[in-house]
């Protein structure tokens, strides 16, 4: 490439013009001191200065938009500016202001390509909407996307308008409803990109593409009942309804921006672009005031911070070479299977039985394989992920393991010798990593050699779909311990928290009461979908009943005993339940719980054999709010109990725990959030209140008196 001349902004610029002797000029975006671009207020007065140059200059004919960054086109708004805005005006100005400078790109004479390697997400998208061509590489790095919805929010500058008129309108509709990107092989397919090439060519082919005229969009080709739906009047009333309607199914009602998206694209395709525009600020404006969206930034906020944290600060974590796993059954497979393919590090697995094993490697097989076969995956990749796992019935190859991940039967001795098994057959440094659901750390290191190696790694079922990881270290534990314990499930692609050792540790010890309560409902008479219908509405993914199902009655019934032998009565379970136990249910996997599983519809219908067997006559006569107020109160207070006593560090990891362990409703912020939003008085008032009625488990907790008393939040 032959430059002509580079202008550069005054000091600190995130923008940079190139002139090319062949009248294309470059206009290249790299934020400095960051790793990734993201678009900022203040960049509206460089880009004008910009566009005020290129349009002065008759010498250029066209311009290419591309990144200065090596991994990012522009991965979407800084969302941390929203945090100023005063009102739904200030947010509205914010997105007038995208709107202003991105239709001012649209409205230029000479063509604009974007050039996109890395994430265009959100306002990066919007950018390259903007442009009149795209181009993208078919790196695996490349994904385009809207996923403003995922923080309360919409595409606010000019996404609901530009991207249905330049693709389908259904599918538009479902990016920004879902926040899903898609790859640049999709983008492609979709139209929302017009080529896809290596990324040696992406810049040459951008060139090639701004020396041509401006294109003229033709519409995306549409089958008979696409045409019907997205290109009449009726149609288009017809999917908008439905779209409406699935939606509300989704939502419940508790997010309040996938309604708000609808209509800004309603409106622009049925009275024009600039009607479109008009509802797409001020919605985007309302929906930064609302505190579904300020709870679901902060939770943004909070796992983006995390990601940056050691566990201990200032402890560095030691080098990561090898993993062991103990035991190859549910946990165990799914833990081999995100070594390998999250931390890409070497799985050794150990079984007693050779049946572990291959269930271990099959578990992954099984994962990778479906993606080979959307075409997710090359059959390649599914090879090298799979070589990383090996496995034997005996302690060969663990020589050099760095951890040692145990997820062996839940008991105590058979955990304290695989300890003493760790500590002869592996390394000196090894730690010792249990993923025990309920047994305190400090027992399983009560024998050990090396207690310091010792720690808790809790992972939740499926474990490579849920986000969170519980790391516990004892008293004994090593801050590098911790520190690398961090790390490696970091490494898997988990959110971790560091929680103090103790019975239920923090997830489960919050679950406990929430779960023993909607027990006591359920034996109260009221009928067991209505229980889990009210604690659904209230935002869980589902409902406390088929929840026990899900994870297995059993198990449910074993954490019990440990907490009350703790933490006293507070924690009783539900009398009778032990007749279930006693009758066989276990749940979802002996298809014998709560609900059905047999027939058509498995997990649908109530088991209503249960009622008998527990003695009840079903009865609604609770409303869903005193349901849900019941089962959540006392999930709010043992949370608090548990950040007093220092078992979560602070507010903001209690937050994470509740929402990526248990599904506690995002728009909700998590347990802490939600208190601080309700007001610590009315939390106290509500359980004084329950607890006249319904007894001491609802006595709360001193802490959040204190607090009640003294006005005090727990975030600042
Ligand atoms: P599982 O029964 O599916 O698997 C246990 C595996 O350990 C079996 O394959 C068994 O053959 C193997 N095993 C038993 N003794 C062994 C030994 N001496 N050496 C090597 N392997 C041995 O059990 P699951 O559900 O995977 O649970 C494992 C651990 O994870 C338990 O401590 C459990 O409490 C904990 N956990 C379970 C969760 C769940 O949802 N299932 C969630 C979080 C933790």
């Amino acid at each position: 490439m032959t430059n002509e001349n580079t202008t550069q902004q005054p000091a600190q610029s995130a923008f940079t013009l190139t002139k090319r002797e062949d009248g294309i000029a470059i206009l290249s975006m790299d934020v400095p001191g960051e790793t990734m671009n993201t678009l900022k207020v203040e960049f509206g007065d460089q880009v004008n200065d910009m566009l005020d140059q290129i349009q002065s200059d008759n010498d250029i004919k066209g311009v290419v938009i591309i990144s200065g960054k090596d991994n990012s086109f522009v991965a979407g708004a800084d969302i941390s500016m929203l945090a100023s805005c005063q009102s739904a005006v200030d947010a509205e100005a914010i997105g007038k202001g995208g709107q202003a400078v991105f239709q001012r790109i649209e409205d230029m004479s000479i063509p604009f390509v974007a050039a996109i390697h890395g994430p265009a997400l959100g306002g990066g998208l919007e950018l390259a909407l903007a442009c009149h061509a795209r181009v993208c590489s078919d790196d695996n790095k490349t994904q385009l996307g809207l996923p403003e919805v995922q923080l309360g929010l919409l595409p606010g500058s000019g996404g609901t308008q530009r991207l249905p008129r330049l693709i389908s309108v259904q599918q538009a509709m479902k990016m920004m409803l879902t926040g899903v990107s898609v790859r640049a092989k999709q983008a492609k397919k979709y139209g929302i990109v017009d080529d896809m090439v290596p990324r040696s060519i992406l810049l040459d082919v951008a060139i090639e593409m701004a020396k041509k005229p401006k294109p003229t969009r033709k519409p995306v080709k549409l089958d008979v009942m696409g045409t019907f739906l997205e290109r009449t009047p009726m149609g288009r009333k017809l999917m908008f309804k439905q779209a409406r309607k699935q939606t509300q199914a989704k939502t419940l009602g508790n997010y309040p921006s996938p309604e708000r998206i609808i209509d800004c694209i309603e409106t622009g395709l049925e009275k024009g672009i600039q009607q479109g525009m008009a509802l797409e600020a001020k919605h985007f404006g309302h929906l930064v005031m609302t505190p579904e969206s300020a709870a679901l930034r902060s939770l943004f906020f909070a796992t983006t911070e995390m990601k940056k944290e050691h566990g201990i600060e200032g402890v560095a974590p030691k080098k990561l070479k090898k993993i062991g796993v103990l035991g190859g059954g549910l946990m165990g497979g799914g833990i081999a299977f995100v070594t390998a393919t999250k931390a890409n590090l070497p799985a050794r697995i150990k079984d007693i039985r050779s049946d572990g094993i291959a269930h271990a490697m099959q578990y992954s097989y099984d994962i990778l394989n479906k993606k080979v076969k959307r075409r997710f995956m090359l059959h390649s990749d599914m090879q090298k992920q799979l070589s990383r796992l090996t496995g034997a019935i005996d302690y060969v190859g663990f020589d050099n393991t760095d951890v040692v991940i145990e997820a062996v039967f839940e008991d105590l001795g058979l955990k304290q010798n695989m300890v003493a098994d760790v500590e002869e057959h592996c390394a000196q440094h090894t730690i010792f990593a249990s993923n025990t659901s309920s047994i305190p750390i400090a027992q399983i290191a009560a024998n050990a050699q090396r207690p310091e190696n010792v720690i808790g790694l809790h992972y939740f079922s499926p474990v490579d779909k849920m986000p969170l990881a519980e790391v516990i270290a004892h008293e004994g534990t090593s801050d590098e311990t911790i520190s690398t314990t961090v790390e490696l499930a970091k490494k898997q692609g988990k959110t971790p928290i560091v929680v103090k050792d103790g019975a239920g540790f923090y997830v489960n010890r919050i679950l406990a009461p929430y779960m023993n309560e909607s027990a006591e409902i359920l034996l109260s008479g009221e009928p067991i979908d209505q229980i889990d219908k009210a604690l659904v509405k209230f935002g869980f993914p589902v409902g406390p009943i088929k929840l026990l199902d899900e994870v297995g009655i059993d198990v449910g019934t074993k954490i019990s005993p440990i907490l009350v032998a703790q933490f006293g009565e507070r924690f009783n379970s539900a009398p009778g339940f032990d007749k279930l136990l006693a009758d066989d249910r276990k749940g979802k996997k002996n298809k014998r719980g709560f609900y059905n599983y047999e027939g058509k519809k498995p997990g649908k219908d109530v088991d209503e054999s249960v009622y008998d067997l527990l003695g009840v006559t079903p009865n609604s006569r609770l409303s869903d709010n005193t349901i849900a107020e019941r089962c959540v109160l006392l999930m709010l207070n043992e949370a608090a109990m548990c950040l007093d006593e220092g078992v979560v560090r602070c507010a903001r990891d209690g937050d994470i725990g509740a929402i990526f362990g248990i599904g506690f409703p995002p728009f909700l912020g998590g347990p802490f959030r939600y208190m601080d939003t309700l007001g610590i008085k009315h939390i106290v008032e509500r359980l004084t209140y329950y607890q006249q009625q319904l007894g001491d488990k609802f006595s709360p907790a001193t802490c959040l008196t204190d607090m009640a008393e003294d006005n005090k939040t727990f975030y600042s």
